[in-house]
């Protein structure tokens, strides 16, 4: 396996820009691709407003804002990753694109291309079933968290064949691009989604019971557990709706201590999926 020179990244969304942002900011070059040429420059010009909010906090500098651009290459095709050492995916979390993206791309990239996914929920050695038997041992989970240029944090999950020279490689990308990564088993939810929705749905209980209130629980989090941010704010980031979703898929393998609370099917229910419905557990202005 060679070292890293050029990166690809299939999915310019929310987590792709931002991944290959974390690419480029560290001298990479990085093909970004998306279904379309004009998906893939929206990618990349969404990634302005991330340099400046950086620029404005003193985490980047704005003489660097140009030549980290202009290391993403926006592309729709696939024989652009022929040269990649590594590819990281963040397409739509469904199990026959992402399947479809990695048998496209195992018979463009180089034998020794590493292919890791940044999927939440599906199994990595489910997944790794889409490439040849050849490059099973290259196929690995690599699980950023949002907003990826700035958290720290990857879980590095090697599926059932992942060699360990894989996995090694994973963790020195991760650290040559500023993260640190974690080695976590290929389980539902890996461990970051495990203890954040435990901990989701016992809040959901307290307010269910009129222990107290969101605010009072954000405010608790925050003063008493020293967290960054509340759980109620940190769910109208992160969508009630995908919130829901997450807690189906633990309770499918879980059993009961991960069954989603009422009150959170009630805010889905009245489409309250927090701040891009302007209403969640708080309210937004528009
Ligand atoms: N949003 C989060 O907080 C978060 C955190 C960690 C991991 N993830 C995972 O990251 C992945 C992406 O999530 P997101 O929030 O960025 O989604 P998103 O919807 O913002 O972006 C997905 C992108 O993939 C593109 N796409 C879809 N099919 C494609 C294809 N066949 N080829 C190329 N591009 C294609 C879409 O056009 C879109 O731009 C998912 O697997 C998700 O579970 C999300």
């Amino acid at each position: 396996m060679e070292g890293l020179n050029k990166v690809g990244v299939v999915g310019a969304g929310m987590m792709g820009a931002e991944i290959a942002l974390c690419f480029a900011m560290s001298g990479y070059e990085v093909y970004m691709k998306d279904a379309t040429l004009e998906l893939a420059q929206k990618g990349k010009d969404r990634l302005e407003g991330v340099l400046d909010k950086a620029i404005q906090k003193g985490r980047f500098q704005a003489k660097d804002k140009a030549p980290t651009l202009n290391r993403i290459i926006p592309t729709d095709k696939n024989k652009s990753f022929k040269d990649v050492d590594l590819v990281v995916e963040a397409v739509f979390e469904d199990l026959k694109i992402k399947k479809e993206v990695f048998s496209q791309l195992d018979s463009i990239c180089k034998s020794d291309c590493v292919f890791a996914t940044n999927t939440s929920s599906i199994s990595i050695t489910l997944l790794a079933t889409s490439v040849r038997p050849e490059r099973i041992g290259r196929f690995l989970g690599a699980h950023f968290f949002s907003p990826a240029s700035v958290m720290k944090l990857v879980e590095v999950i090697p599926g059932l064949e992942t060699e360990e020279e894989t996995v090694a490689f994973m963790m020195d990308c991760c650290r040559k691009i500023g993260k640190t990564p974690i080695r976590v088993k290929d389980v539902t939810g890996f461990a970051v989604n495990r203890i954040l929705h435990a901990m989701w749905i016992e809040a959901n209980r307290l307010v269910e019971e009129g222990v107290a209130t969101p605010e009072d629980i954000d405010t608790a989090c925050k003063l008493g557990l020293g967290h960054p941010i509340g759980p109620y704010a940190l769910m109208d980031l992160t969508g009630n709706d995908l919130n829901l979703k997450v807690q189906e898929i633990l309770y499918e393998t879980y059993g009961e201590r991960f069954r989603p609370r009422p009150i959170l099917k009630q805010k889905v229910n009245a489409n309250h999926l927090g701040r891009k419905t302007g209403r969640g557990w708080y309210e937004y202005k528009k």
